[in-house]
């Protein structure tokens, strides 16, 4: 029988990437619900129709008259995040795939784990603001949290070649963004336009703006921390320009185990939704005497500074990478806005981080106020720093 999905964060570029896997594997996957914040309605709804879906959820519940209206007759539609919390605990849904961007992700993935769902989490945010808590979580009801993001992927493999103890250490490649080798004298000038423009993937906005900060590797360290249970001074981060090495994990005896495939996300989706079994597709292949060359250099942290904050706040205690990603959301949808400078996104993080005082997160209530606070602190230092549009 086939799995049955509730894709959340369907109409998104992850959400694209997961629409592609399931179509191509007709007789194992199929989607019982969809949810999205509610902005592309229609997609959303011509998906409900191809899908046949049962249920279909909205964040926004504005949205849902003219999602209604779009909907064939029968399907229910829910709002809020009620709404998607009620599609992650279905009892008609195997399977949940988290593709929703920001810190929104988390209490529907909390639900889907406390109601022992599997999840497919390319939502990294989720794992950044409450990471010990749903790993914890999982643990207690037995549901399983596999990586979508292609690192994770790749080390979630990489990790298959030996035993824990035999592990030194986990690289997370980079490709380094579209301003590895750009002035950063020049950096106030970058416009939103030109850091949309990512060099190797095509993703959603904001995980775009993340990879040109390297915000990005700085959540992702943060995730494989949980992910994986070793602590920061054992992931390091190295720049991969052409994304086609995923990730690596170094073992005790010096040898390396990489994962390598085309830098396309219907890889990562299919590894997570096939696990534990692999899959034939027709996906296109790696052709590495095409490529010539992969190429590796090392981060310098002085001009992107967002690895090693990542870094300080996982250290600092389990309240201060809630902050920092929301601190890291509003900066960025600020820049997004035309409203601040891009070195202004860096300068956000830094001073919310510095006037945090990191806590024990003991439950979802604290993770969620502990997000609010980020968001609020960086709303502060943003109306310093913010320009006039
Ligand atoms: N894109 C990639 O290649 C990639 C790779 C690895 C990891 N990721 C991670 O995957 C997640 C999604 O990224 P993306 O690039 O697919 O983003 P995206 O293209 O911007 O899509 C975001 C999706 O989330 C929905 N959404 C936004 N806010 C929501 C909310 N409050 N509640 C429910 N749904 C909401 C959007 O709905 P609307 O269409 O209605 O706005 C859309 O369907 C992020 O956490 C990102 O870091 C992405």
């Amino acid at each position: 029988m086939s799995q049955r999905l509730a894709l959340l964060g369907a109409t998104g570029s992850i959400g694209a990437s997961a629409v592609e896997v399931v179509r191509h594997h007709p007789g194992r996957l199929a989607i019982a619900a969809l949810a999205a914040h509610g902005r592309r309605v229609e997609e959303l709804a011509a998906l409900a129709r191809e899908f046949g879906v049962a249920r279909v959820a909205v964040f926004d519940e504005a949205a849902l008259p003219a999602l209604r209206a779009l909907l064939p007759p029968g399907v229910e539609a829910l709002g809020g995040t009620e709404g998607l919390v009620a599609l992650a605990t279905d009892p008609g849904v195997d399977r949940v795939v988290a593709a929703m961007v920001g810190a929104a992700g988390l209490e529907p993935v909390h639900a889907a784990l406390a109601a022992g769902k599997d999840v497919a989490l390319a939502n990294k945010e989720s794992l950044v603001v409450a990471g010990g808590l749903l790993t914890a979580l999982a643990e207690r009801t037995g549901a399983a949290i596999l990586p979508i993001d292609s690192e994770h992927v790749a080390l979630h493999q990489a990790l298959r070649a030996g035993a824990p103890e035999e592990v030194r250490r986990l690289v997370l490649t980079a490709s380094g963004g579209p301003f590895l080798h750009r002035d950063p004298a020049s950096w106030e000038a970058i416009r939103p336009e030109e850091a949309l423009r990512h060099p190797t993937w095509k993703m959603g906005s904001k995980i775009t703006v993340d990879s040109a900060t390297l915000m990005n590797k700085g959540l992702e360290l943060i995730e494989a921390s949980h992910l994986f249970g070793l602590p920061p001074e054992r992931i390091d981060v190295v720049v991969h320009p052409q994304s086609i090495v995923h990730s690596l994990v170094e073992y005790r005896d010096g040898s390396w185990i990489a994962q390598l495939a085309c830098n396309e996300m219907v890889f990562p989706i299919q590894y997570a939704l096939a696990h534990p079994e692999r899959w034939e597709n027709t996906f296109p292949r790696l052709d590495l005497a095409a490529l010539g060359q992969l190429t590796f250099l090392a981060l310098d942290d002085r001009r992107f500074p967002s690895v090693r904050m990542a870094r300080q706040a996982l250290a600092a205690g389990p309240s201060a990478p809630a902050v920092l990603n929301a601190a890291n959301e509003v900066a960025v949808a600020a820049f997004l806005g035309g409203e601040l400078p891009f070195p202004g996104i860096f300068d956000t993080v830094a001073e919310v981080l510095d006037r945090h005082r990191p806590e024990p997160v003991a439950d979802l209530a604290a993770a969620l106020a502990w997000d609010t606070w980020g968001r609020r602190q960086a709303e502060e230092v943003l109306a310093r720093l913010a320009r006039p549009r």
